[in-house]
């Protein structure tokens, strides 16, 4: 009876205390956006505390991603197989806790609305890229992984609307080189590697002309 009930006990510990790891503190996340990882610059130096990031700067918007893919990709850095050296100094001294925390504040605003104008026809080629692929080329639509356009599936698959397209060019091209290789059966290796400099230019400019959807999740 004591044995039963001990195990009992530990079993529930464990269940508890994971279910809390798992979901951040959204207002201790933002005391880390805004004091960073007390080695490198806060995160809202960058990323803004509005998540909105930076087209010219190739700073990614975070705000309304997934609190678990914004969470990988942290670690990602961490473990070098996504690398910067304009981020990863930022994030390494940051707790697991920490990482919870701010991925889960960042998930928690709402996109703001950073649509980028750009050429029609561009626009044209880019959204059949995004909705349809380019099957002459082994290459399926974004849509058919990152969700009905391009908003974002789940923690896999990141939304691409609404991102900037200076960084989404800067992602295609760190697949192609080598440099970010942390895709789940590499996934977006084999897209990217098939891209052709015009399409990349065109579907970048397609999804950083979308609206995010409206919230934070
Ligand atoms: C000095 C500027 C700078 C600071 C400070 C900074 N970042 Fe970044 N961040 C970047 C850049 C540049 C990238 C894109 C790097 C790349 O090409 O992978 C990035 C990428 C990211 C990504 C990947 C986004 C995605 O869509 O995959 C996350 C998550 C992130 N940063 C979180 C943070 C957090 C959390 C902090 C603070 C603890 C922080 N960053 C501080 C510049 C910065
Ligand atoms: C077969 C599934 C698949 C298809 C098709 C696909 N992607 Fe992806 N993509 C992924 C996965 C998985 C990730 C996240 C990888 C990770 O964990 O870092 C990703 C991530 C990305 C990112 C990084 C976003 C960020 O916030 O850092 C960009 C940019 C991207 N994809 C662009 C595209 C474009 C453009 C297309 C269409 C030409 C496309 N993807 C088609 C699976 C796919």
């Amino acid at each position: 009876m004591l044995k039963l009930n001990w195990r009992l006990a530990l079993a529930s510990a464990a269940l508890c205390s994971s279910v809390v790891q798992a979901q951040g503190v959204v207002a201790d996340g933002q005391q880390v956006a805004m004091k960073g990882d007390g080695s490198g610059a806060p995160c809202l130096a960058c990323h803004g505390m509005d998540g909105a990031g930076n087209n010219a700067a190739g700073f990614p918007k975070l705000a309304g991603l997934d609190a678990d893919y914004i969470a990988k990709q942290i670690r990602d850095y961490n473990a070098g197989t996504r690398v910067s050296g304009v981020m990863q100094p930022n994030v390494d001294n940051l707790t697991e806790q920490q990482i919870l925390d701010v991925s889960a504040y960042y998930a928690s605003l709402p996109s703001p609305d950073t649509a980028v104008e750009a050429e029609a026809s561009l626009l044209a080629s880019g959204k059949v890229l995004a909705t349809r692929g380019d099957w002459d080329h082994y290459i399926p639509a974004c849509e058919s992984c990152h969700g009905p356009d391009s908003q974002g599936m789940g923690a896999s698959f990141p939304a691409l609307a609404g991102q900037h397209p200076t960084y989404i060019k800067q992602q295609l091209n760190a697949w192609r080189n080598g440099s970010r290789h942390n895709d789940p059966n590499q996934l977006m290796t084999g897209v990217a590697e098939r891209l052709t400099e015009q399409q990349i230019e065109a579907v970048a400019a397609y999804l950083g002309s979308l609206s995010a959807k409206a919230g934070g999740q």
